[in-house]
């Protein structure tokens, strides 16, 4: 059952203009009068963002569209700006909760961001660490991060005959850089780096929790596998087709599917408890490897983390 007693506030969604993020958002507006946020929807400008800020509205909620390319950390730090300006002038509700949607996968991770680092690594998990540590302070409590975790962190054999890699842990700064030009880069090492860059989530979450009271509490979601979003565009038409026709078997994972687990993860009282940035498969409390609990592991991440962001001037 559905229920949400504190006032449901405002929700800052990132990659709202596709997949999960897209569902996510017309989940949240099309939640009756009370138990609607207000809407943030950071995302690269354009006719997608136009298109589901519009469908939002329509659906009732009070949305700003935020323009903002997650590869660049001068935009990323603009949009948390613009997130306490709009805060502070009250033109939407307290900040509740934060839903890092947005993510990537490359085919080369020679490909840099505009900051210099991998792009894989920059997207999915530097990008989210610069706005959330902008808006740290910005929440009105109780308040709720809800960062974005795949399975292929650790992946199972049969994610491995799909060709997908597990993580191979390096250190961050390592990570960060993208590989050096004359190194060919193939599906291995640009599928590592997707799950690399959710396994730095998975210690990012357990590390923020820890530095944050009780008020705001950290999960992280995965989705499901959802075959034939955006996610795997970079791929070419034999693997888009094959993905297509995948998301249409039975019982298989989508964003319309994941998206009101995802919604009531963010808003729901049922899901209040959640802290130390537990992992929820889809609507399930769900263990992580051993290894993606790791304090010295965590702590570097941190640190390595405060260390690339700030060496890109403000
Ligand atoms: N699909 C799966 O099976 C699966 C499984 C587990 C976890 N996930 C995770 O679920 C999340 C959503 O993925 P999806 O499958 O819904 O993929 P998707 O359809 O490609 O959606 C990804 C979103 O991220 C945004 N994004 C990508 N690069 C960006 C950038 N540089 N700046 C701003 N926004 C950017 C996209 O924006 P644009 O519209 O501008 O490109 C889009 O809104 C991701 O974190 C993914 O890792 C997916």
């Amino acid at each position: 059952m559905r229920t949400t007693t504190t006032d449901a506030g405002t929700v800052l969604v990132t990659g709202p203009t596709g997949g999960l993020g897209r569902a996510l958002t017309l989940e949240l507006a099309g939640r009756p009068g009370p138990e609607r946020p207000d809407l943030l929807l950071v995302g690269r400008p354009g006719e997608r963002l136009t298109e589901v800020a519009a469908a939002a509205r329509v659906a009732g909620a009070t949305v700003h569209k935020i323009p903002c390319d997650l590869s660049q950390l001068a935009d990323v730090r603009a949009a948390a700006a613009t997130v306490q300006d709009l805060l502070a002038t009250g033109a939407v509700r307290p900040l509740r909760a934060l839903v890092a949607v947005a993510g990537l996968t490359v085919n080369d991770t020679r490909a840099a961001s505009a900051d210099g680092y991998e792009t894989t690594f920059a997207v999915n998990y530097l990008a989210h660490a610069q706005l959330i540590g902008d808006l740290l302070g910005s929440f009105e409590e109780p308040a709720r991060i809800v960062l974005i975790g795949s399975d292929t962190y650790n992946a199972s054999r049969a994610l491995q005959m799909m060709g997908v890699p597990a993580a191979d842990w390096r250190d961050p700064a390592d990570l960060a850089r993208p590989a050096p030009a004359e190194r060919s880069s193939g599906a291995r090492a640009t599928g590592a780096a997707y799950s690399n860059s959710k396994l730095a989530i998975l210690y990012y979450a357990h590390e923020l929790q820890r530095r944050l009271g009780d008020g705001i509490g950290v999960a992280v979601f995965e989705p499901g596998f959802m075959p034939g979003t955006g996610l795997t565009r970079e791929q070419g038409p034999v693997v888009r087709a094959m993905l297509r026709a995948m998301a249409r078997l039975p019982g298989m994972a989508s964003p319309s599917r994941s998206a009101p687990a995802l919604a009531s993860i963010t808003l729901d009282d049922r899901w209040a408890r959640l802290r130390d940035g537990t992992y929820v498969v889809i609507d399930k409390d769900t263990e992580v490897a051993p290894f993606a609990r790791d304090r010295d592991r965590e702590l570097r991440l941190w640190e390595a983390t405060e260390e690339l962001l700030e060496k890109v001037p403000r």
